[in-house]
């Protein structure tokens, strides 16, 4: 037999039966520990040729009726969970560190024990003194949430067993410890464990269980991805720290839309929800200036107007420079590309810098006419015609794609005093009134059109 491996990447999981620098199985470095795999033991025999029991097979069709949801009063989060909490459901909600997971989650147990969801909050970072504190800040120490601080896992779910309440949050998942896996806290093994012990304890027991977990500095939930997989649902936290606008962002939901969000506020007084965000990413500027453009965006079900500011000048650096806040660097590699291959708008030689306005992070593709356009004015030092929203999507071609939903994203920016959109071609059909639609083609007609260049 070989050798039992016995280290794993953390970040996918894969066993070597060796150190290394670097994981020959998702490439990334620096991320092999020596653990005791939980594939050791009787358990990982193969199952042999002793029978099991028969499984009870059904069809399809059924009278299921739709899972009855509890919602927690906090709008935007019972929109992001897809209505309301599901009972026996898992739900982990990833973060930064300090971007504002636990002020979210106990705001949320607060207001679900509110409304007569028994709620238990487990703390395995802070002591019961250090969240009453904040729920006294936060001015929820009225709420019947009942608190420990607690990080041994049997512990937990022995109480939570007896207990019996309607919503567990495990706060974090990283600090959960499993007596029965012999690595540290917050390695793989553990973190692995852990979250399959509660999961799978929240569907036998109809508890729903929310797991908070950190992000690593690559942007995934620290541990493998395999967490993701085990839940119902996930959740990011997302936000700039600098800026007070947070957005929770559903990733994967399996009873409602994914990649929808909710806005809210750091306020001083804890998180205030945000109800109506389209235009809160918007700049002061009331007429524009050069390498700024209005992006019409969609965010889950609405939409949202935001600033794409580029800034262009020239490096002294043999390497220029590329750098992204809220926007994905490889896709700013690519739009810088297209305008240098299709366009023939050279960027070597310049430093580029491109930020989302506000602290949010776009994702949409559609954005990419916004951020070529940003460039492009930010470039040629010629500001973008004021009172104008831009979106679509660029191919390798130049050309440009249609955008989902267009035509909201024009009503939102008509109603926000807007006037005219540049956009794909496919859009000229639309008539929304106040807002004149000029319709381009590909990049290279804009670039001609705006700048009088090409
Ligand atoms: P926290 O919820 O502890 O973050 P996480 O659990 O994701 O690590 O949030 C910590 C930050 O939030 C901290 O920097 C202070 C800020 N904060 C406020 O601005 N107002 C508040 O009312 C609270 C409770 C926190
Ligand atoms: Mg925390």
């Amino acid at each position: 037999m070989a050798k039992t491996p016995s280290y794993i990447c953390q970040s996918c999981g894969a066993a070597h039966s060796k150190w290394s620098g670097r994981c020959d199985a998702c490439g990334a470095w620096n991320s092999i520990v020596e653990e005791v795999p939980l594939s050791s033991g009787p358990a990982a025999k193969s199952l042999g040729t002793k029978r099991g029991k028969g499984m009870v097979l059904n069809d399809l069709a059924g009278s299921e009726t739709p899972p009855p949801r509890e919602t927690s009063g906090i709008a935007e989060l019972d929109r992001v969970l897809g209505g309301g909490l599901v009972p026996a459901s898992a739900i982990l909600v990833g973060g930064d560190p300090g971007i504002g997971k636990s002020t979210l989650l106990l705001q949320a147990a607060a207001s679900f024990a509110r409304s007569g969801v028994s709620c238990i909050y487990v703390s395995g970072e802070e002591a019961t003194a250090q969240v009453r504190m904040r729920a006294g800040r936060l001015g929820l120490s009225d709420a019947p949430v009942r608190l420990a601080a607690e990080t041994n896992l049997r512990n937990i779910l022995t109480t939570l067993e007896k207990e019996k309440p309607d919503l567990a949050i495990i706060d974090s998942i990283q600090t959960m410890w499993a007596d029965n896996v012999d690595s540290a806290p917050g390695s793989v093994s553990q973190v692995r464990a852990a979250a399959h012990e509660l999961t799978t304890f929240a569907k036998r027991h109809g508890i729903a269980v929310v797991l908070v977990g950190h992000v690593t500095k690559e942007g995934q939930i620290a541990g493998p991805r395999v967490v993701e997989h085990m839940v119902d649902t996930v959740l990011y936290f997302e936000g700039e720290r600098g800026h007070p606008y947070r957005i929770l962002r559903a990733v994967k939901n399996r009873f409602g839309p994914a990649d929808e969000i909710g806005v809210f506020e750091m306020t001083g007084s804890g998180l205030a929800e945000v109800s109506n965000p389209s235009a809160l990413f918007l700049g002061e500027h009331e007429t524009p200036q050069p390498g700024m453009a209005v992006f019409a965006g969609i965010e889950g079900s609405r939409p949202v107007l935001c600033e794409i500011q580029a800034l262009v000048a020239p490096t002294p650096h043999s390497q220029p420079r590329r750098s992204t806040v809220g926007w994905d660097g490889g896709r700013l590699a690519m739009i810088l590309a297209v305008l240098e291959s299709r366009c023939a708008i050279p960027f070597s030689g310049l430093d580029v810098y491109l930020n989302v306005a506000g602290g949010l992070r776009v994702r949409e593709p559609a954005a990419d006419l916004a951020v070529a356009a940003a460039l492009l004015s930010a470039r040629e030092d010629v500001a973008l015609p004021p009172k104008t929203v831009i979106f679509g999507e660029i191919s390798l071609s130049g050309a440009l794609r249609p955008a989902a939903q267009a035509e909201n994203r024009l009503k939102e920016a008509a109603k926000l005093g807007f006037s005219s959109a540049i956009a794909p071609t496919q859009s000229r059909s639309l008539k929304i009134e106040g807002m004149a639609v000029r319709p381009f083609p590909d990049l290279a007609a804009l670039v001609g059109d705006i700048f009088g260049a090409g």
